[in-house]
């Protein structure tokens, strides 16, 4: 039996119903890709001079692609909770499916947790977000108050330094089901 389920995976197309829509492939690769900009960013920020025109604009970059994945998160979901997933592969242990919809479900918080405190943490620091070229000002949702600002900042950065884990792990697990265990598992979100 687990040799049909390698023999079925190693090159047959997979059917619409085995495999995520282009649309919901379209969101996890857009989302991933300003999630990997915004880290850099921030990163990149930790090592230019404080004062500097460059720093500013690398925690610029930080904030618009993070507030990108708050966007793209919301249709996400919605399209998520229309749809559903693919069923589960067959030959997937319990633990494997319990830990891959675990880590799911920590990435979805994630997308949505993550900018507010951001974007919170600005709020309460007193600055305010302006659309480049255009003017526009994005609403405060809390005034400023230096206690609070320190207090959601440690949130966002504890969260984001304890998310390098979660999303490492659920990329390699996608590549250990790719090149160890030869599924289909990497093959449908592509
Ligand atoms: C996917 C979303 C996000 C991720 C993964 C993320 C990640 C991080 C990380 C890891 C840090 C800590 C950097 C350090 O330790 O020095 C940080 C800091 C920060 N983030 Fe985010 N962030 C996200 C969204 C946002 C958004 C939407 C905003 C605002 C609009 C924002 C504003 C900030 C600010 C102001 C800091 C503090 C920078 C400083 O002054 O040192 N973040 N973020
Ligand atoms: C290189 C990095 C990544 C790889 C290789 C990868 C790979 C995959 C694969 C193969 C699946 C399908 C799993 C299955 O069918 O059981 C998946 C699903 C998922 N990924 Fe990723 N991913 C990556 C980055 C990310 C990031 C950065 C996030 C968001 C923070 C994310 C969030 C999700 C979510 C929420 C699902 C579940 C989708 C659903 O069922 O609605 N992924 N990923």
């Amino acid at each position: 039996m687990d040799n049909t389920i390698k023999l079925r995976s190693r090159g047959s197309p997979l059917l619409p119903g085995e495999r995520y829509a282009p649309p919901s492939v379209f969101f996890h690769w857009a989302i991933a890709l300003l999630i990997v900009i915004a880290y850099a960013a921030v990163i990149i920020k930790g090592y230019l001079p404080r004062g500097s025109a460059q720093r500013a604009m690398s925690l610029t970059i930080h904030e618009w692609t993070a507030l990108g994945v708050l966007v793209l998160a919301v249709p996400r979901l919605l399209l998520r909770m229309i749809k559903g997933a693919p069923a589960a592969l067959p030959g997937q242990a319990w633990w494997v499916r319990a830990g891959s919809s675990g880590a799911h479900l920590l990435l979805y918080l994630f997308m949505f947790a993550q900018p507010v405190l951001g974007y919170l943490t600005l709020n309460a620091q007193g600055h305010t977000l302006t659309v480049p070229g255009l003017d526009i000002a994005l609403p405060q949702f809390i005034g400023k108050d230096e206690q609070t600002s320190r207090s959601i900042k440690d949130i966002h950065e504890t969260i984001g330094n304890a998310f390098y884990w979660v999303i490492g792990f659920h990329a390699l697990a996608a590549l250990w089901h790719h090149y160890f265990r030869r599924d289909d598992t990497l093959r449908r979100m592509l």
